[in-house]
């Protein structure tokens, strides 16, 4: 392939440099093309653009294939650990032995959160939704320090804040639960594990305490591994972008969890089960939903179904799907919604509708089901979803950051009135 492209306006042709990855996804680089032209690009939902070069996460939607840093996500979620993927993440490799001490050390040092944080959750009405809750705690750690403000600081001075929101966000996540259904809070556990001490705190009560089950701790590391980067989706996005402004980490990963929060992004794995058990509910009947799914008059999505990027399977709905059964059978759960889900699953593969837009089960088609085994309420599903894309969204961060990338600033085409005069109030 050639190392430019040729774009022709009005007879005169420019030539637009094309940039390979490591991948060899191709682009051709149109940063300079109204400065030459007067003509901009136009893609609602950014579907063909890209926004960075990163060197995190490479996805093929075509062929199913994820990986962090080089590696590929089965081989993770069989092998590693979330902290160690954290770490991977946000540094580039995997840690050595003393490197993986220090970082869990360090993040088990800090998971206690101001006293004062608790009278933030306190002036929450019980019925907040916990990722509003989680949201407005991280970026309330901007006010407990300060100095986190300005993200121009020393890379040591970063790295204290990376530590302290991967160390605290666990906490955060109990409290906003434990906010819900107006319990005590629990503080963190540093003798536990990352996902044992936020067990702990989810589910240990005053009267009595919580027997760590090593199959729940294990199953919820395996979901936050899955969970952990997915390049520039929309929460992603949000993060780098709102970073671009030199807004502070805290504010960025504040804005990122808003964005994950909605039903076509995070919020989907929350929907899947609200749907799975209304279609239980109603009886049953698949295709009947599956009718719904494709009426063009009915807003109705099969919720779990569908990805931007993938366009054949998604690699960690397969993981996820093995797991749910392995969970179910190690917890010794009959969940009658795991039926409908696979039912659902094998509608849709032989669909026409469904196989024509490349539409199959998504992370959170089974995730939620995992969730609930796990004895996850419904509406902290997504709390666990940013939980794990922490990592990630950090590493976006810094890498956004360390690339001194310019401020996010999309363009448009006004399609607004022309000029007019304006008319006085008593005379309209
Ligand atoms: N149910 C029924 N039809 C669908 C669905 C679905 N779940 N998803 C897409 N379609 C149809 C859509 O109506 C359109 O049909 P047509 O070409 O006839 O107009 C076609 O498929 C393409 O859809 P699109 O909305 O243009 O695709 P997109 O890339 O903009 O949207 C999506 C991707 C994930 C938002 C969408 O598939 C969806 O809404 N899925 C359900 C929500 C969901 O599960 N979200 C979680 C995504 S995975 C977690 C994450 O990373 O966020």
């Amino acid at each position: 392939m050639s190392d430019s492209a040729e774009l022709k306006i009005d007879g005169k042709t420019y030539n637009l440099p094309i940039i390979e990855g490591t991948e060899n996804e191709k682009a051709f680089d149109i940063g300079g093309l109204r400065g030459e032209t007067g003509v901009i690009t136009i893609d609602p939902g950014y579907k063909n653009t890209g926004s960075t070069k990163s060197a995190i996460t490479f996805l093929d939607g075509e062929k199913g294939i994820l990986r962090y840093r080089g590696y590929s996500i089965e081989e993770l979620a069989e092998k590693s650990s979330f902290l160690e993927v954290a770490y991977l993440l946000i540094y580039g490799e995997l840690p050595t032995k003393e490197e993986f001490t220090q970082f869990e050390y360090d993040v088990r040092y800090h998971t206690l959160v101001h006293e004062d944080i608790k009278k933030i959750l306190e002036g929450f009405p019980s019925n907040a939704h916990p990722m509003g809750v989680l949201s407005s705690l991280v970026t309330s750690l901007t006010a407990f320090y300060p100095e986190s403000l300005d993200p121009n600081r020393s890379s040591e001075a970063v790295n204290l804040s990376i530590i302290r929101i991967l160390a605290k966000m666990p906490t955060f996540a109990a409290w906003a639960y434990k906010n819900e259904i107006g319990h005590p809070v629990n503080y963190p556990d540093n003798n536990l594990d990352y996902c044992s001490n936020f067990l702990k705190m989810m589910f240990a009560l005053p009267a009595a305490g919580y027997e760590i089950d090593p199959v729940v701790s294990g199953a919820l590391d395996k979901l936050l591994i899955l969970h952990a980067d997915h390049e520039q989706n929309c929460s992603t996005s949000t993060v780098r972008i709102v970073g671009s402004s030199q807004a502070s980490l805290y504010a960025s990963l504040s804005a990122g969890i808003n964005a994950l929060w909605g039903p076509l992004h995070g919020g989907a794995n929350s929907a899947v089960i609200n749907m799975l058990e209304n279609i239980r509910k109603d009886g049953g009947d698949t295709r009947k939903w599956m009718d719904k799914a494709k009426d063009k008059n009915d807003p109705f999505r099969l919720m779990g179904f569908g990805h931007r990027v993938y366009k054949n399977f998604d690699p960690r709905a397969r993981i996820i799907k093995k797991a749910a059964d392995d969970v179910l059978e190690k917890l010794g759960i009959n969940d009658p919604v795991l039926d409908i889900a696979k039912g659902l699953e094998h509608v849709a593969l032989n669909d026409d509708y469904f196989v024509e837009r490349k539409l199959y089960p998504n992370v959170d088609f089974y995730s939620g089901i995992i969730y609930r085994a796990l004895g996850i309420p419904v509406d902290m599903f997504t709390v666990m979803f940013a939980l794990g894309r922490l990592p990630g969204w950090i590493a976006q961060w810094k890498e956004m950051r360390g690339n001194n990338e310019p401020i996010g600033r999309p363009r448009q085409v006004y399609v607004g009135e022309n000029l007019r005069p304006y008319v006085d109030l008593n005379k309209r």
